[in-house]
């Protein structure tokens, strides 16, 4: 069973003249009023009077005020814990009159519970964390979120050299008529000489043709010059007319064949083995890019396990909240982190996770719960009684949702003369008092 307050009365503190109140055991206390009025100077109060000196207000005793400051929180265990006089010191005692101090009070009041601004300023990690802590599954989360963190920077890296590479072997030129193997250059230089040989050989027969044409046009003129030579040199002529004919002959069907197309081979053979060994680059390198492409794809897989791991960690969990969950180490609710949270959801998730510090604190202190309309703020109010707990909260209105209305210090409506020295019992007053403890009326 959590620890409720059952009764406050609080004097001269801060703008509070006097106030008793008796909030509801279960849900809302809603301490209405206008700006200005003490609203907040209760809760303030609260914290002090439970959360030690460090709580103190600055301006701690009223304005004006010719009393010190008086607090006294009962609360439903039977602790009543007090502060009064000039230091304004803690008294902490139990049903049977025994005194204890702050320590005690310490190990059943939640901190962030007098002081949920604390947990709302507080960071969306640490906020996110608190609540994993409280789920107790804080650690293992953080091992999988490291573990992700870890490959999805080797993915990236991975993920880098793939794209480079691949821009890489794009860029390469591929050169489809090329050979898939480097051309040998002597098996052309071998065919290119046997040509050049052959037609050597050619050379020489025409070179011959041209050398007995060239004799037999002398033979003819030493024939017209040498008269007396005419029958030997008829003889000759006639012998080399033979000759001529033969080689007339032979020399007829010549045909010289071409080495252009060789040369031009041999010429091309450096370009074609350059395209050969770009065509091989160009197959490394995508060769490359999907080995890189295939590492990126299975580190990805990797993530997604961790990812899917981290999910059902928390999927399996028992959170505060529905709709309450953290992802990438972001406080979550109903899909919105923090900073996109209505102020009315801020309230209610603040409350869900600060519940489960310190479960025996069956009550907190909320400001400003003109946040909430007045549908959320019954629905709200429904939720912390379903939680078992009780909220003491303020809100700028003096509307019926409010329980109490604070004016210039005072509860409205209740007796604000100071209290009376005892008097002997004597007329039976009008029967209207004596006021019950309840919420907002004393
Ligand atoms: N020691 C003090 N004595 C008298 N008045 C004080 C003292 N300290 C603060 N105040 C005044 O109390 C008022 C604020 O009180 P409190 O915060 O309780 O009001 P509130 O009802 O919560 O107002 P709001 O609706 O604006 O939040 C201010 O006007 C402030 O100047
Ligand atoms: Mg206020």
């Amino acid at each position: 069973m959590s620890i409720k307050i059952n009764k406050l009365e609080i004097e001269n503190v801060k703008r509070v003249k006097a106030v008793k109140i008796e909030p509801s055991a279960n849900g809302l206390t809603v301490i209405g009023g206008k700006n200005r009025q003490g609203k907040t100077s209760i809760l303030d109060s609260i914290a002090w009077a439970l959360g030690g000196n460090k709580y103190k207000p600055s301006g701690a005793t009223r304005d004006g005020s010719v009393t010190d400051p008086f607090l006294s929180v009962t609360l439903s265990n039977g602790l009543v814990a007090t502060r009064k006089g000039k230091n304004s010191d803690l008294k902490v005692t139990d049903p049977s009159g025994e005194k204890h101090g702050q320590q005690l009070l310490n190990s059943f009041v939640e901190e962030l519970a007098i002081d949920l601004p604390k947990f709302m300023d507080s960071s969306s990690k640490e906020k996110a964390n608190t609540l994993l802590q409280i789920i107790g599954v804080g650690e293992q989360l953080y091992k999988y979120e490291h573990e992700e963190k870890e490959l999805y920077n080797q993915r990236l890296t991975i993920g880098q050299i793939a794209t480079q590479k691949k821009k890489y072997a794009d860029e390469q030129t591929y050169y489809t008529d090329a050979p898939k193997e480097l051309v040998s250059a002597s098996d052309l230089i071998n065919q290119q000489q046997a040509i050049m040989a052959q037609n050597g050989e050619n050379q020489r027969k025409r070179d011959q043709l041209a050398n007995i044409q060239q004799k037999y046009a002398a033979k003819g003129q030493e024939i017209e010059q040498i008269k007396a030579k005419l029958a030997e040199a008829e003889q000759q002529y006639a012998q080399l007319g033979q000759d001529l004919q033969i080689a007339q002959t032979s020399a007829q069907d010549l045909q010289d064949q071409s080495t252009e197309e060789l040369q031009r081979n041999i010429q091309e053979i450096d370009e074609i083995n350059r395209k050969v060994r770009a065509n091989l680059d160009k197959d490394k390198a995508e060769e490359d890019a999907r080995d890189y492409s295939n590492q990126y794809d299975t580190l990805t897989q990797k993530i997604n396990e961790v990812r899917q791991k981290k999910t059902d960690l928390l999927a399996n969990a028992e959170l505060p909240l529905e709709g309450l969950s953290v992802e990438e180490g972001d406080l979550i609710y109903n899909g919105h982190k923090w900073d996109n949270m209505s102020g009315a959801d801020k309230l209610r998730v603040s409350t869900a996770i600060v519940r489960k510090l310190k479960p025996n604190c069956g009550f907190i202190l909320l400001d400003k719960l003109e946040q909430m309309d007045e549908d959320t703020l019954k629905e709200f109010g429904d939720w912390l009684v379903q939680e078992d707990l009780q909220a003491i909260a303020t809100r700028v209105s003096s509307g019926d949702e409010c329980e109490i209305i604070i004016q210039d210090g005072y509860v409205s409506g209740q007796d604000n003369t100071p209290p009376e020295p005892p008097q002997p019992k004597q007329e039976a007053p009008q029967q209207e008092a004596p006021k019950q403890w309840k919420a907002g009326e004393f």
